[in-house]
């Protein structure tokens, strides 16, 4: 038996002002698009915003269902209507944002595992990596990409195994 780590890299950041102009742009953007997210069912409006190659940001949040699984998370929203609209340009960045009972969260909002697989599929597809803003009122954490939220990734190379 051997033990080995994977280590992430994860950037902390205490206020939005300690961005870049560019990430701050993005969060607010992603800010604005969880203003106008469909949830009534949780009652947790999650915003993405995605800054794309030709300097496009798209924004997305999320779209319940009464039929729950038939709703979609904010960050899947985003991603397949830049795809849809733009299939040639990557995708460089994405911020996550979430409020509920009024405010934004404190605590950073990751993606969660579908999203995940997702934005990886994008990685691939682009061959670029994909910078992740996680907002948060009183954290913002920023990955480089997408295999750095999933290391033990499932991507088309084992298809082929
Ligand atoms: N949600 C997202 O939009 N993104 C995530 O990464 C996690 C969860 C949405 C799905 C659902 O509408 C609500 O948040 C509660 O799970």
């Amino acid at each position: 038996m051997k033990q080995t780590q994977i280590i992430t890299t994860v950037y902390e950041y205490d206020s939005i002002e300690e961005l870049s102009q560019e990430d701050q742009l993005l969060v607010n953007s992603a800010k604005e698009a969880a203003h106008r997210s469909y949830a009534p069912y949780s009652k947790f409006n999650v915003g993405a915003a995605l800054q794309l190659g030709n300097g496009e940001i798209i924004q997305g949040n999320n779209q319940e269902n009464s039929a729950y699984p038939s709703g979609l998370c904010a960050e899947r929203v985003a991603i397949f209507y830049a795809n849809a609209q733009y299939p040639d340009i990557p995708v460089k960045a994405i911020a996550i944002t979430a409020r509920s009972n009024g405010s934004f969260s404190e605590s950073p909002i990751p993606p969660c595992g579908s999203c995940r697989q997702v934005l990886l599929e994008t990685e691939d597809r682009y061959k670029q990596p994909i910078k992740v803003i996680l907002y948060g009122e009183n954290r913002i954490r920023i990955v480089e990409n997408i295999k750095q939220l999933m290391p033990l990734y499932f991507d088309k190379d084992m298809l082929d195994e």
